[in-house]
């Protein structure tokens, strides 16, 4: 095991890339089931969740090959059953549902379980798919789908907390191979999920709508191969941004789409940093003294659940009271603890952190515990006085692709070293 060590202090300079969007790779990998014909996925991040996605794969029949920035995929779909050993150790695993009872008319996939962020369940994509005509029944940890004949419907998916990211992959996927119209509504609107509707029309699908609240999906009777290039990574963009933030630093991020980031961008501002946007890049300039700033998340175009520990951790050291509501995941709070350990100041409040802003936080040795909440301690360790050591940083690399070596090369303190 690895841990992650920083020298806080530093002032960032420079240019940074922005990778391949790893929530944006692992449906269209999914999607690639849909097909028994070779597709080639290019701009994919090589991480340890888009590889645990090539396993699953691999587990399905396919063969799946990863060289450099390019995922070949070919072979036939040969098994309906995705293994727990696989599904459990990443939630995004389970959008290889709708894929798989499209094909086969039957899918057996493990329930995925809770996390570390909230309980996480999944009845938003077996109502979708029970719309499109599939019989459910949950068994020994598994979600078995059988239908003899997937037909097209209206299905108003939207849950609890809004519209869901993988429930709208998964019946946008099995209602491809359906038979007539569907209509999906309250559908998520993510960049992610545009992503996944132009590579399946790549396919041959016919998709509309992907990007708004109601997506119509017109069925085909079958798919074929495609290459596609993933969009960039609007929440790697994001952390970078609030990097650049809490270090009071000048950076420019390349390779980014500016309009996904949007919400991010205004709360910054708001703070008292500025940015210059051109094309795909945009350049952050943070000098002076920040403001508090309070926030809600929302699901896409509002702000990303996936940015708000990271935004924390830059409120974290803004003198002065903010608040933080998350309205997606109401228990993503593991990483106020561990915040509070060098030196930050919050309280959660049922699903609120209040934040007292403190003028610096200090080196000291913290724990990751997911993935997002992760790289919110490694932007307090950029920021604070002295060496913070995360320990358990397979979580890091799970969303980060060589978060360590784009940060050495931003003139971060910042190395990796044997537990
Ligand atoms: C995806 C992202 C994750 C991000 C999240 C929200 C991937 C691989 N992961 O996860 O990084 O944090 O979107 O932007 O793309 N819900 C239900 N029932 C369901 C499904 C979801 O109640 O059947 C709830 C969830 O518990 C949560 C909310 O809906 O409160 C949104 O979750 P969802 O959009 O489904 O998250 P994921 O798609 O799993």
């Amino acid at each position: 095991m690895e841990k992650l060590v920083i020298e806080g202090g530093q002032k960032l300079r420079g240019e940074i890339s922005v990778s391949g969007s790893k929530n944006a790779t692992l449906p269209v990998l999914a999607a690639t089931l849909l097909t028994d014909k070779p597709c080639v996925i290019h701009n994919v991040p090589r991480l340890r969740d888009t590889l645990t996605m090539i396993k699953l794969l691999r587990s399905l029949g396919k063969s799946a090959v990863l060289e450099g920035d390019k995922v070949i995929v070919s072979k036939p779909t040969t098994s309906y059953v995705a293994d727990y050993k696989l599904v459990s150790t990443m939630r995004g695993s389970f959008c290889v549902f709708g894929p798989l009872l499209a094909k086969f008319r039957q899918a057996s996939v493990s329930l995925p379980g809770g996390c570390v962020i909230g309980i996480r369940p999944v009845d938003l994509h077996i109502k979708g798919v029970m719309g499109l005509g599939a019989k459910i029944h949950v068994e020994s940890g598994y979600v078995h789908a059988k239908a003899n004949k997937l037909k097209g419907t209206y299905i108003y998916l939207g849950g609890t907390f809004g519209s869901s990211v993988l429930a709208t992959a998964n019946v946008m996927m099995a209602a491809t191979l359906a038979s007539g119209v569907t209509i999906i509504d309250s559908a998520a609107c993510e960049p992610e999920v545009v992503d996944l509707g132009n590579f399946l029309n790549a396919m041959g699908a016919e998709v509309m709508g992907h990007g708004t609240p109601q997506i119509t999906v017109r069925g085909v009777k079958s798919l074929h191969g495609a290459e596609y290039k993933i969009g960039p990574d609007r929440i790697e963009a994001g952390t970078y941004v609030l990097m650049a933030a809490a270090t009071k630093s000048d950076i420019t991020i390349k390779n980014l789409n500016p309009t996904h980031i949007m919400a991010l961008l205004h709360h910054v501002q708001e703070a008292g940093v500025s940015y210059k946007q051109k094309g795909h890049t945009v350049k952050i300039t943070s000098r002076k003294n920040l403001k508090p700033v309070s926030l809600t998340t929302y699901p896409y175009p509002g702000f990303p659940t996936d940015l708000q520990a990271q935004f924390m951790a830059l409120m974290a050291t803004t003198p002065g009271v903010s608040v933080i509501t998350e309205k997606v995941f109401p228990d993503r709070f593991i990483h106020i603890a561990e915040l509070n350990r060098m030196g930050a100041k919050i309280r959660r409040e049922g699903y609120s952190a209040i934040i007292e802003g403190v003028k610096s936080l200090y080196g000291a040795p913290v724990m990751a515990s997911d993935l997002r909440a992760s790289a919110a301690l490694v932007i307090a360790g950029l920021a604070a006085k002295g060496r913070t050591e995360i320990h358990r940083i397979y979580h890091l690399e799970r969303g980060y692709e060589n978060m360590d070596e784009k940060l050495r090369g931003l003139g971060a303190k910042v190395w990796k070293e044997k537990e």
